[in-house]
């Protein structure tokens, strides 16, 4: 081998090893695509896999490590792929193995760690299980959860065996006329609940699982899991009492039986046990399990397990999107943030989420202004982060009348109150340029209707404008790679008048201190009597859109001046930073050049 490209390569292992910890996920920067709306290659007006495929550069120059996919798999979309007829396949729509296992190989040609949802509380009424339990078919009679109904004393007429309620709203029982009894479903009546107390339903979804990981993914993320056990003697649920639910909404009732059972946690330990044996029986990397859940913090933290029975490397951290509000002060972020940090078990991995498919997109939640501000505070914090696409964007919701709306759980509602109960305005296409259907799809009609803003708010302008919210995202994602923030101390503070939420990362000689003004007013900040031993200078590396701070200035630690909703990183050397990673992607792609010839 050439002399140089020796030299290149020792180069660059010292540099992967020093900058990455163990596992690539434990700081892990996870991309979410919602597959129907991330891009169309075959112009039917919903996106596709190979659309996902000609996108992947994006995301890599994005900074992206992990991405994750909203389901691909057969369905009667019912819950737009949430209920799966066939675990093994994938959507027609969404193209053919065959496209799934070239995907799979570009994100192997470009570093990127693919993880797929898996989706084991339920499936749909369409997949073959399902008929044939619904027959009784010898061997299925029990994989999904059937009661006799009950007999109304007053009117004689069967009525579901208790009061369960389905999150898609009324009651969580259907009747199946084939069986003549009632079964299940915590969704939609079309996704039925698997019956996790029989061994065979359990040894299936593994086998699942196994299926896919001979297919080259790196892990999953997976759905629903509270939901996975129910009360084996179907008690009663007590109401709620709460003034944001109806009478047919989940809400109305304390879920304290269909939600958050004690064996939930023992099945995702067992999951980790198949795929921790997988990667060391087949000799391949460690595969990631991510789960999804909006428990209580306590209930969340069993997820982790323990170290003789580890769970999921970690449970999604929702408390950002539950707890926080366009209101929320510096003070609240601070306390929601170390809330977890505190609650984690030690030597566990913690993460960062700020949108998903299932809530309103970050920038109408939380606040416009707030976007760069958002992102800054998910790019800085320890752990990994999980980023919604068109959050780096910062896309606002997509409004849709009555007659527009598609998703299931607010058709189930009714024209007043389908806005409260609509994820629809954060699944609209994704807005690549200002052409037609924002690039998205040459189609006549796409399957959600683009934003109004796609001319000013995509890609193709954020790349070109000389500022922009893309550039600043791609600027924290890349010093997001430093050992600072891979490996760094936090240590945080808040202003005087707890406005501005700062803290410090520190590894070895190196830090940075991040600085988040949540007031609407400018502040100026004395950082020199917030931390200790800080230089009296600094310099910013990167700064929210329109702050008026020019990156690579210095600035008087003891007088930081920035503006309402504003944020900052300020280094000891940004130009450092940056020759770090000119030289970080200038050896990564050596020893790409290198293994790929
Ligand atoms: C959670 C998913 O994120 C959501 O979109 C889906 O409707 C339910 N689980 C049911 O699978």
């Amino acid at each position: 081998m050439h002399q140089f490209i020796k030299i290149s390569l020792l180069l660059s292992a010292f540099y992967c090893h020093s900058v990455y910890t163990e596992e690539w996920f434990e700081t892990g920067n996870f991309y979410q695509i919602y597959p129907r709306s991330f891009m169309d290659s075959n112009g039917d007006g919903i996106g596709d896999l190979n659309g996902i495929k000609s996108k992947l550069e994006y995301l890599h120059d994005l900074g992206m490590d992990g991405v994750w996919l909203s389901p691909i798999y057969k369905s009667p979309n019912a819950d737009f792929g949430y209920d799966i007829s066939d675990f093994r396949d994938i959507h027609e729509l969404f193209g053919s193995l065959d496209d799934f296992d070239k995907l799979v190989q570009e994100c192997n040609r470009l570093g990127l760690k693919l993880i797929l949802d898996f989706v084991p509380n339920h499936s749909s009424d369409e997949h073959d299980w399902f008929k044939r339990s619904e027959s009784k078919e010898s061997g299925y009679e029990d994989f999904y959860i059937w009661r006799d109904p009950k007999i109304d004393e007053i009117s004689n007429i069967p009525v579901p065996p208790n009061n369960w309620m389905s999150t898609f709203r009324y009651s969580a029982w259907k009747w199946s006329e084939v069986r003549k009894q009632m079964y299940y479903h915590m969704f939609h009546y079309k996704q039925p609940d698997l019956n996790y107390r029989n061994p065979k339903v359990v040894q299936e979804m593994k086998d699942v699982l196994t299926y896919w990981l001979d297919r080259g993914v790196a892990g999953f993320r997976i759905d629903a899991v509270p939901s996975l056990f129910e009360d084996e003697s179907l008690r009663d649920e007590p109401r709620s009492y709460r003034t944001d639910c109806d009478q047919f909404d989940h809400c109305s009732l304390q879920n304290i039986y269909t939600e958050d059972q004690k064996e939930t946690y023992d099945m995702v330990q067992q999951w980790r046990k198949h795929l921790d044996e997988y990667s060391a029986v087949k000799n391949v990397s460690k595969k990631v399990i991510m789960v999804e859940s909006y428990a209580k913090l306590d209930y969340n933290m069993l997820y982790y397990g323990n170290e003789s029975a580890p769970g999921a490397h970690f449970p999604f951290n929702f408390e950002l999107i539950k707890r926080a509000n366009i209101n929320s002060t510096a003070e609240d972020y601070k306390s929601i943030v170390e809330e977890w940090l505190t609650a984690m078990p030690k030597g566990n991995i913690a993460n960062w989420v700020l949108g998903n498919h299932d809530n309103h997109r970050l920038a109408s939640r939380l606040g416009e202004k707030r976007g760069d501000l958002l992102n800054f505070l998910l790019q800085t914090l320890p752990g990994a982060a999980i980023t919604y696409q068109g959050e780096e964007l910062v896309m606002s919701d997509v409004y849709l009348t009555w007659n527009e709306t598609v998703d299931p759980q607010a058709c189930n509602s009714n024209p007043t109150i389908y806005e409260s109960r609509s994820r629809d305005p954060a699944r609209t296409p994704f807005p690549w340029d200002n052409t037609k259907n924002a690039g998205f799809s040459t189609a006549n009609k796409t399957w959600l209707p683009v934003g109004n803003n796609y001319k000013t708010v995509n890609v193709k302008a954020q790349q070109e404008a000389k500022d922009s919210h893309l550039k600043i995202f791609k600027k924290l994602t890349s010093i997001r790679k430093k050992e600072i923030f891979k490996k760094g101390d936090y240590l945080s503070a808040l202003s005087n008048n707890k406005q501005v939420y700062s803290y410090k990362r520190q590894y070895q000689n190196e830090m940075a201190i991040v600085v988040l003004n949540f007031g609407i007013s400018q502040e100026i900040v004395n950082l020199t009597e917030l931390f200790k031993e800080i230089p009296s200078q600094l310099e910013v590396y990167v700064t929210s859109l329109d702050s008026g701070i020019i990156s690579g200035s210095k600035i008087e630690t003891s007088k930081v001046r920035i503006p309402g909703s504003h944020a900052i990183i300020l280094v000891k050397s940004a130009a450092g930073m940056i020759k770090a990673n000119i030289l970080m992607i200038f050896v990564s792609s050596l020893v790409y050049f290198i293994f790929r010839n």
